[in-house]
């Protein structure tokens, strides 16, 4: 992978020259400066190979071989790095994956938003409350979420901090899977104690037991155990919002002849920062790694084919993904022209749908909210109008937790906007929590136009 030659006209500072939107603005430019340089010298939180073997597999997902499920937490929290976290979030992806597999009977790519989801896109630049403005908190890699003005500060210091989180998460993610936390002889390991009690239960048995026991069938019949000749793999995702905490990460591998961004596997650029013209996409177009890019309703035919020309001109398999978030209500107006839109630039995109983001709407109370039955409608008609137009939907995007929260209304126990506040947690926007995660993975396994 990466086959595509080192770009003369880029450096891992040239989106600097660019209008770049949504980043911080700091009051001491040394404190940056420091911060980048000290973050540049440190060890990169994953490998090239695994960068390119990411790539192998999103290349497989675009040939209807593979599927990709990507998920995790709107925005990570640094105080929030515990080991219960972390082990949540990977049984919730696992398990999901598991329903997955059974249902749509092809491999399932695991990709967390974890390890790295720290800095966020906001709608406006301040804040205002009581008739006091302050910096609007941007995640936990720029400020923090207190109303006062010193938590308000962006602190060039928390980019280390981010940086020493999100290695802390990723190697205590590996160990668990060398540990043979996702060996699949040992499906009881993969319970957690509330799904016992969720109307979900029986539906999750009855297909982990099947699994197990074409599990056994294998392994009489080749000799083999599985373990032996398939390992769990995982990959990290995250917005790469943040232009110099990506860049201080970015090295040029001698061996590979490119730069690869080593603080993820899969950075993607959101909605808001996708601009042809602007310093996300600038700094994108030289980094070697798979990429993706959110794109919403206004995406229109010339945007698209600007954006495969310069994030993919060599039409390399896996290289790019583009994550459309529409709304159940615009899905059906909207999809059909960005299919149309990148085959007339000719060019070849894996497709993902993130049925979250175009979905998110705000209770009496003033929660910001989803409803579980427009998150399954936009997901169904992404599948149905890839399935009718000859194209492919290659993954899912989802916001989502291990964790018993109540973010999001509806799905097999009915949530109301009045049980919302018994658990909502999320700093950002709402998530899936366990149970709504595994029912998603349910229904698209038995959809036919997922197959
Ligand atoms: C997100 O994924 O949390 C996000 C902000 O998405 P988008 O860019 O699609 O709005
Ligand atoms: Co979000």
């Amino acid at each position: 992978m990466a086959t595509a030659t080192r770009l003369e006209d880029w450096s891992p500072d040239s989106w600097q020259r660019k209008t770049t939107l949504q980043q911080p603005t700091y009051r001491d430019p040394g404190a940056l400066e420091r911060a980048v340089l000290a973050l540049s010298r440190l060890p990169p939180i994953v490998v090239s190979w695994e960068v390119d073997a990411l790539q192998r597999q999103l290349a497989a997902a675009q040939r209807g071989e593979a599927f990709i499920l990507q998920g995790g937490h709107c925005a990570e929290s640094l105080d929030e790095t515990t080991s219960e976290r972390i082990v949540e979030q990977l049984k919730i992806l696992l398990q999901m994956s598991l329903v997955l597999v059974h249902g749509l009977k092809k491999p399932i790519v695991r990709v967390g938003r974890l390890a790295g989801q720290y800095a966020k896109p906001r709608s406006a630049d301040t804040e205002t409350r009581d008739g006091v403005t302050l910096p609007c908190y941007r995640g936990d890699i720029v400020n923090r979420a207190p109303f006062d003005a010193t938590s308000r500060e962006p602190d060039p210091e928390l980019l280390l901090r981010g940086y020493e989180r999100a290695a802390l998460t990723m190697n205590f993610v590996r160990a668990l899977i060398d540990g043979g936390f996702t060996d699949l002889h040992h499906p009881e390991y993969w319970d957690l104690d509330f799904m016992r009690h969720s109307p979900k239960y029986e539906e999750y048995k009855r297909i982990v037991d099947s699994l197990a026991e074409s599990l056994s069938f294998f392994e009489s019949i080749t000799g083999r155990a599985l373990h032996d000749s398939q390992r769990v793999e995982f990959y990290a995702s995250h917005e790469g919002l943040h232009l110099h905490y990506e860049q201080a990460q970015t090295r040029y591998i001698q061996r590979r002849g490119r730069w690869y961004n080593l603080s993820t596997h899969l950075p993607w650029i959101g909605v808001r920062t996708a601009g042809l013209d602007h310093g996300h996409i600038e700094y994108f177009r030289g980094i070697a790694n798979p990429i993706a890019v959110k794109v919403g309703p206004a995406a229109d035919a010339a945007y698209l084919r600007g954006l495969t020309k310069v994030l993919n001109p060599d039409n390399e398999p896996g290289r790019l993904t583009l994550i459309h978030r529409l709304g159940a209500k615009d899905i059906d107006a909207k999809l059909p022209g960005l299919i149309d839109g990148v085959r007339a630039s000719g060019a070849e995109v894996l497709w993902i749908c993130d049925p979250m983001h175009g979905n998110t709407e705000s209770t009496k109370s003033g929660l910001k909210t989803r409803r579980f039955d427009n998150i399954l409608a936009e997901l169904e008609a992404a599948f149905r109008i890839h399935n009718e137009m000859g194209s492919r939907l290659g993954g899912v995007h989802l916001e989502m937790t291990g964790d018993n929260v109540t973010e999001c209304t509806g799905g097999a126990r009915g949530l109301s906007d009045d049980d919302l506040a018994r658990a909502y947690r999320s700093t950002v926007d709402p998530r899936l929590n366990y149970e709504q995660a595994l029912e998603v993975a349910m229904r698209v396994g038995r959809w036919p136009g997922a197959r």
